[in-house]
């Protein structure tokens, strides 16, 4: 399956020389969606037992439910700073200007759980790297990380050393 002719690429945005790889057309098939999840889910490392499912907000929690479903696994939800209402972990990380911070509930994820972390694209690798922190503060366990997109030029692979990666399509 060609994945990539669902993906619009928005020349010039957020700013100029930046071409966006926008994910909304293959939102709006289902089917291709339960194609990207399916191959997602045959890629996972074989004779693990998921337990949780890790998405990053925002658009990494459109599949991250649906990965979880397929696995029977649960879903935990990394976010923004203050939006998660209970006692949280919080990573900070580095953007080309400043810096962000994401956070994940302290309970989510129990020491010693295989964890997949989900997200809809892997640009420089900040978020993502993050989001393995987090889980490692809980006692979590990594097997993969897996996105639809990754932007290979941005070297994100480079913040996830010694991770096991899956993109489902690479530009
Ligand atoms: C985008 C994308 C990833 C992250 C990747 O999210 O969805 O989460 O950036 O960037 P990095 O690899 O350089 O860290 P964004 O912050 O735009 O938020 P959104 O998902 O809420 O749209
Ligand atoms: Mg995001």
């Amino acid at each position: 399956m060609d994945f990539k002719q669902y993906i619009r690429e928005v020349p010039n945005f957020p700013k100029p020389g930046v071409s966006y790889k926008d994910i909304t057309p293959l939102l709006l098939e289902p089917r291709i969606v339960n194609l990207c999840v399916e191959a997602i889910c045959d890629n996972i490392p074989p004779q693990k037992q998921i337990h949780k499912v890790v998405g990053i907000e925002s658009r990494g929690f459109l599949l991250s439910t649906l990965i979880a479903q397929k696995l029977n696994a649960g879903v935990v939800l990394v976010r923004k700073p203050g939006k998660l209402p209970y006692k949280t972990h919080t990573k900070s990380y580095s953007l080309e200007y400043g810096e962000d911070a994401i956070e994940m509930h302290v309970d989510a994820v129990k020491k010693g759980e295989n964890v997949l972390i989900h997200d809809d694209v892997l640009a420089t690798g900040g978020t993502a790297k993050a989001t393995n922190e987090l889980v490692e503060m809980c006692g979590g366990l990594v097997v993969q990380n897996n996105f639809l997109i990754e932007l290979e030029s941005l070297q994100g692979r480079g913040q996830l050393l010694n991770q096991e990666i899956y993109s489902l399509m690479m530009y």
